[in-house]
């Protein structure tokens, strides 16, 4: 087995160690540390505007010389919630939020705005972004022509066998394979009933279905879990918890010491913070929204509507109120620097294979 494969030589990179991309988390100084040690450093977009997504591609891009990957969040959304869900919801998070000792500010109704990919892509194309990821669906077919015609790199999320064929399908050139283990949104986007299945069962299951470089992600932590997903026939990896407590996280002092102390049975999957299912840390927010029984919005609107809300709780630094999006495994996450967590994983995954080129 050898660092070098199809997939590096894809993407331009010495490793094929991707650090995941996490909005909310990952900073521009996160992704340069990434891809100046030779992975790929992924910048999360998701629902940005096109301003913030060139300012912070312009950030990026003066930390770091070396290939990055950006990420868009790529769904249709549904009509905004009618009224009273929206006034009903937005209510019980306030009362939940007032009894905790906080104000959020309100959120109108009249407000509600999305940042679609397609505002996006244009932006990506125009800074000349060689490689996009994304998550929660795919571009549709004219998105597809775009970024085939600018010969970007196309990574799609898949969390089923099917999905992984239905990216193949519209032209994606490499599937990131996202387990039920993986901390954040599940990126499921097929109708019907929400893929569960573990990264272990999916990563071979994939790879044998569409013969073309498959992403492991959910559960990676180290040296053992790459190693495991290069078996399973995975071209390569990309981590999200690993590098969630690293020096240049977005996560609060309280949401670092939080994810130092938790085991694996810490984590649940929930609808209650955004409306899309997500695995995080098992909280206040999430125990006591879900209690409460009421139909949660549809994504992004139950997003909007706890946002405000969560930005209190954060500028407190409480972590019972915040979002806490993590993997399974994120317990074993290092408070060390991006590049020095990178650096170890390199350095214990050739200790693993001494006698090959693993190194
Ligand atoms: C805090 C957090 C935020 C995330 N945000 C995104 C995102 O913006 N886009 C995306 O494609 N995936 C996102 N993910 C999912 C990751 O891409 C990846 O699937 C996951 O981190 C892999 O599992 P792991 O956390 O066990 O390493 C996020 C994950 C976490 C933990």
């Amino acid at each position: 087995m050898e660092w070098k494969n199809e997939l590096t030589r894809l993407l331009g990179i010495t490793y094929p160690l991707i650090q995941a991309p996490m909005l909310g988390i990952t900073t521009p100084a996160m992704v340069a540390a990434i891809s100046n040690s030779g992975g790929l450093g992924s910048l999360p977009i998701g629902g940005l505007s096109p301003e913030k997504v060139i300012a912070l591609i312009r950030e990026v891009k003066s930390l770091t010389a070396n290939p990055f990957a950006v990420n868009m969040f790529t769904y249709e959304p549904e009509l905004a919630p009618d009224r009273s869900t929206f006034d009903g919801m937005q209510a019980l998070i306030h009362e939940l939020y007032q009894a905790a000792g906080f104000t959020p500010a309100a959120v109108k109704y009249e407000d509600l705005q999305v940042h679609s990919w397609r505002e996006q892509l244009p932006v990506l194309i125009a800074a000349g972004i060689p490689s996009v990821s994304f998550t929660f669906g795919m571009p549709d077919a004219d998105g597809f022509a775009l970024m085939k015609a600018h010969r970007m790199h196309i990574m799609g999320t898949a969390t089923s066998v099917a999905e992984a064929v239905a990216l193949k399908a519209a032209g994606a050139d490499i599937i990131v394979a996202q387990g039920i283990e993986a901390g954040g949104h599940r990126g499921s986007f097929l109708p019907g009933a929400l893929s569960q299945t573990g990264t272990m069962a999916l990563v071979p299951q994939i790879a044998d279905r569409v013969h073309m470089p498959v992403i492991a992600a959910g559960g990676i932590m180290d040296a053992r879990g790459i190693a495991a997903a290069r078996m399973l026939g995975a071209a390569g990896v990309q981590m999200g918890s690993a590098f969630l407590r690293c020096h240049e996280s977005l996560a609060t002092p309280a949401q670092k010491a939080v994810l130092g102390q938790i085991t694996d049975t810490d984590t649940q999957l929930t609808r209650a913070i955004s409306g899309r299912w997500a695995r995080g840390v098992r909280n206040k927010l999430i125990t006591e929204l879900e209690a409460a029984g009421e139909a949660f919005c549809s994504y992004p609107f139950q997003d909007m509507l706890t946002q405000p809300a969560r930005k209190v709780a954060r500028e407190a630094d409480n972590p019972q109120w915040i979002n806490i999006w993590a993997g399974q495994a994120a317990g074993k996450a290092q408070a060390w620097s991006a590049a020095d967590i990178f650096a170890e994983l390199v350095r214990e995954t050739a200790l693993l294979f001494p006698n090959n080129k693993f190194a």
